[in-house]
């Protein structure tokens, strides 16, 4: 065949062709399906695989939010969204190979706007309670928002579960990720100092699903993140109170009955929170007033990455395991819900429906001199790591 293009090489023609080709078939879709394919970005992840970029739509004053899928050798999908820095969808294969959605939520933006109890939110300023809303630190006391009867909880009115992060996927090693950064100012929700944020998620090969946050500030604040995924590991097909939890853990802080600690570290030998070995979440829990909702003490003492918690749904086989650097974690056995929310494909998420389970440091430390710190300092780096590590068997 004779080149028509003199000067031109036949890998040039050949490029040309291709993209004349695209151009057509472009032209030849519907005006919708185009802006579709738009919306739709995809960045190398590493040699196989590509992080999704789609639109997941708009808020109600217009700002637009984007959702990007996460995928894995081993079937594994996370989709995580831009508002709140969220987890929407877990999708992970059983001991057969079937995947299902192993974390609450709703199909559409709207739901996660109007009614949502934290589904796989990231936390923040503080994660958890903080009693009577306010702190006192260097002499100066700081008031903050109640947004939970006369405490602070989930860093108050507008927490970083309900506002808008910046987002860029990113390559990691072994597999691909999405890092989220977001800016909160002095005097947000009532905390000093202008806080930087990072968190970064990241899907690995090894089936792994890694947090991992930053912060720095210009003023001493406290700060305490953690991510508020509800885990359903029937893929939402009944409650979680068959699931088996191992927690590394042989104390807990009690609570009053405001879900503030009293300041005691409390074995859980010989009681119902006692879960250092492989227990049913329902077996004991109508022994404890109102169900699970508390912060373990973790063995491990925080700092390096250790084994926090393992979870094992006896049907479909699946297992989730949860390192991490954080000196305790929140074993929340989704008491508040009651019925009244309708997620994902319709499904009624009754009390217990899932389960969350929140690395952090412990509720209420900026009134607690005795429980590890969580005041960070300008000049100072705060990072802290999660990682869930899925199986089945
Ligand atoms: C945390 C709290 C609970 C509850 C849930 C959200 O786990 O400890 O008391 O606020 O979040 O409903």
């Amino acid at each position: 065949m004779k080149n028509i293009l003199p000067g031109v090489s036949w890998s040039a023609l050949a490029a040309l062709l291709v993209i004349g080709a695209a151009v057509g078939s472009k032209e030849s879709q519907t005006p919708a399906a185009q802006a579709a394919n738009k919306e739709i970005q995809t960045t190398k992840g590493n040699s196989q695989m590509d992080v999704k970029k789609e639109s997941f739509g708009r808020l109600p004053d217009g700002t637009a939010i984007d959702i990007f899928t996460l995928t894995n050798t081993g079937g594994i999908e996370a989709r995580l969204m831009t508002y709140g820095a969220t987890l929407v969808s877990l999708k992970l294969p059983d001991r057969k190979g079937k995947v299902d959605d192993c974390v609450l939520g709703y199909d559409s933006l709207d739901g996660y706007v109007k009614n949502s109890p934290y589904f796989g939110s990231t936390v923040g300023r503080y994660g958890n309670r903080i009693a009577k809303g306010q702190f006192v630190l260097n002499r100066v006391t700081y008031h903050l928002a109640k947004n939970n009867g006369e405490n602070h909880l989930h860093g108050g009115v507008k927490g970083f579960d309900k506002v808008v992060w910046s987002a860029e996927p990113m390559k990691a090693s072994g597999g691909m990720g999405v890092k989220f950064t977001y800016f909160s100012k002095d005097g947000d929700e009532g905390y000093p100092g202008n806080l930087s944020c990072i968190v970064i998620y990241t899907l690995t090969n090894d089936n792994e699903l890694k947090i991992s946050y930053e912060a720095t500030t210009d003023k001493a604040t406290p700060v305490n993140l953690t991510n508020h995924s509800y885990f359903n590991f029937t893929g939402g097909r009944r409650d979680t109170l068959g699931h088996e939890l191992m927690l590394h853990a042989d104390r807990y802080t009690p609570v009053d009955k405001g879900l503030i600690p009293t300041g005691e570290l409390a074995a859980v030998k010989g009681t119902p929170m006692d879960f250092t070995t492989p227990t049913a979440i329902g077996l004991r829990i109508a022994k404890v007033e109102g169900g699970y909702d508390h912060n373990y003490v973790l063995t491990s003492g925080g700092g390096a990455l250790a084994l926090a918690a393992r979870v094992f749904e006896p049907e479909s086989g699946r297992v989730m395991e949860i390192s991490t650097t954080e000196p305790g974690i929140q074993f929340y056995s989704g008491n508040f819900l009651d019925g009244t929310i309708a997620g994902k494909s319709g499904r009624v998420y009754g009390k217990h429906f899932g389960f969350c389970l929140e690395t952090q440091h412990f509720p209420d430390s900026p009134n607690k001199p005795k429980f590890p710190s969580t005041i960070l300092k300008p000049g100072q780096k705060y990072r802290t790591q999660t990682v869930h590590k899925f199986s089945a068997k």
